[in-house]
């Protein structure tokens, strides 16, 4: 058959051609692809004009300009660069004498992996993040695999997130007292695997409470009411109880004064009056003790009920020069706050000295009162008495 047969002297054909153009053309093809070259910082670095040997001379471009770095040294085609730093980089090409390009590599710089710094946040029972940073600037692209398992037990992978550098794990077992972690860091220079040991149990640590807030209860010049909300990531669950810790101080104060609670709402009953108050408040698993405080929820500003609630302009004229010197130090111990306790402390006890007088007085009254109806009664009986001694028996 004349296919059959002219097939295999097209394929002959075919192949033979190939085979001999292969030297030319497989090489420039072979050297036209771009790669990129990865090399150690402060090395020498040799890039080489294709993989064969080039006899003819070669010109190399660096960033496709020909002036190239003082330190640059030619030999047989292979381009040397000594002691190369960052601006070293960049994209080499070589060309033959008729201005043919031959290859071109891009050169990278960079240091292998050195070992990691690894942290893990553990929000609720169920869930354990581990985050890393590199002790080693590598000015490469790294990939990272992690595992991760509690004292002789298998190692279970640790799911990881290239780019935020870090790695989840679902349900851990939180009652095995000691947990590794190993994170093999690994890129084009080298690989370096750190193992970190950890307890689970002590690393706990919920997040802060949320949607906290503050109300005046009215009629109680001294009374907040504070409430919140469980972390979000926090189940909840009978299981999963939370202490929660609340702490408040009048705006301007440096004490905190504080509470306890194992529920949302609490109340301040000794806040002071009239005045704006800080507060905020973090959380605690109740039943491990040896776990960690949240970080404080984000400060909530309230200011207990008032009976006048528009500012009273007499204070302000009492009080000018003193809050101004307030204002423009801004943080530090004020003594506005303290000289307002003071004009405070003189109505207490002037309205106290008051009560006092009048209770004195009034008891002065009643006395008076009564000694005057003794006299009375006394006169009566004198009366009577000399009536009596007066009638004839
Ligand atoms: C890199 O090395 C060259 C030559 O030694 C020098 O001129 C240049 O300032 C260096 N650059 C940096 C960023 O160190
Ligand atoms: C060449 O380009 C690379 C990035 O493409 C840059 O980092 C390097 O500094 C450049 N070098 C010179 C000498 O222009
Ligand atoms: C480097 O330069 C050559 C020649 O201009 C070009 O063909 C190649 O795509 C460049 N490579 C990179 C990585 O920029
Ligand atoms: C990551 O580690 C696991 C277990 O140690 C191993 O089976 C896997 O091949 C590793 N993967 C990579 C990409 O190194
Ligand atoms: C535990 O915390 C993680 C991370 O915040 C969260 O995705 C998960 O839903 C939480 N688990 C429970 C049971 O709330």
């Amino acid at each position: 058959m004349p296919g059959l047969l002219s097939s295999p002297v097209c394929l002959t054909v075919i192949w033979f051609l190939s085979w001999s153009l292969r030297p030319s053309c497989a090489q420039i093809q072979s050297d036209e692809v771009s790669g990129i070259q990865y090399e150690h910082l402060e090395s020498n670095v040799k890039l080489a004009c294709g993989k064969s040997q080039i006899r003819i001379p070669v010109v190399w471009h660096h960033n496709h300009s020909s002036v190239l770095p003082w330190r640059m040294v030619t030999s047989d085609g292979t381009l040397v660069l000594l002691h190369v730093n960052h601006s070293a980089q960049g994209n080499y090409s070589c060309y033959d004498n008729r201005g043919l390009l031959l290859h071109s590599v891009n050169l990278r710089l960079g240091r292998p992996p050195g070992p990691l710094s690894i942290s893990c946040q553990v929000p609720n029972h169920t869930h354990v993040r581990c985050s890393w940073e590199e002790s080693v600037r590598t000015f490469l692209p790294a990939k990272y695999n992690a595992s991760f398992r509690g004292n002789g037990q298998e190692w279970k992978p640790c799911v990881v997130d290239n780019t935020h550098k870090h790695c989840d794990i679902d349900h851990p077992a939180l009652w095995q007292t000691i947990h590794t972690l190993r994170v093999t860091e690994t890129n084009a220079l080298g690989s370096e695997t750190t193992y970190d040991r950890f307890k689970l149990h002590e690393l706990l640590k919920p997040e802060p409470p949320e949607s906290l807030l503050v109300k005046e209860l009215e009629g109680y010049p001294k009374r907040l009411v504070v409430s919140w909300s469980f972390p979000s990531s926090w189940p909840l669950h009978v299981a999963f109880p939370l202490l929660f810790h609340v702490r408040y101080r009048p705006h301007g104060s440096i004490y905190w004064s504080e509470i306890f609670s194992l529920e949302s709402p609490a109340t301040i009953f000794d806040a002071l009056a009239g005045h704006l108050h800080q507060v905020q408040v973090r959380a605690h698993d109740e039943v491990n003790l040896e776990s960690q405080w949240s970080e404080w929820s984000p400060l909530f500003l309230c200011k207990p009920w008032e009976v006048y609630t528009t500012p009273n302009p007499d204070e302000e004229d009492i009080i000018p020069f003193i809050i101004k010197p307030e204002t423009s130090t801004a943080k530090s111990h004020n003594p506005e706050f303290e000289d307002e306790g003071n004009l405070g402390l003189v109505i207490l006890l002037v309205l106290f000295s008051v009560v006092i007088l009048t209770t004195v007085l009034s008891l002065i009254f009643v006395v008076w009162v009564r000694q005057r109806r003794r006299d009375h009664v006394t006169k009566q009986e004198l009366t009577s008495m000399v009536k009596m001694k007066s009638m004839p028996i």
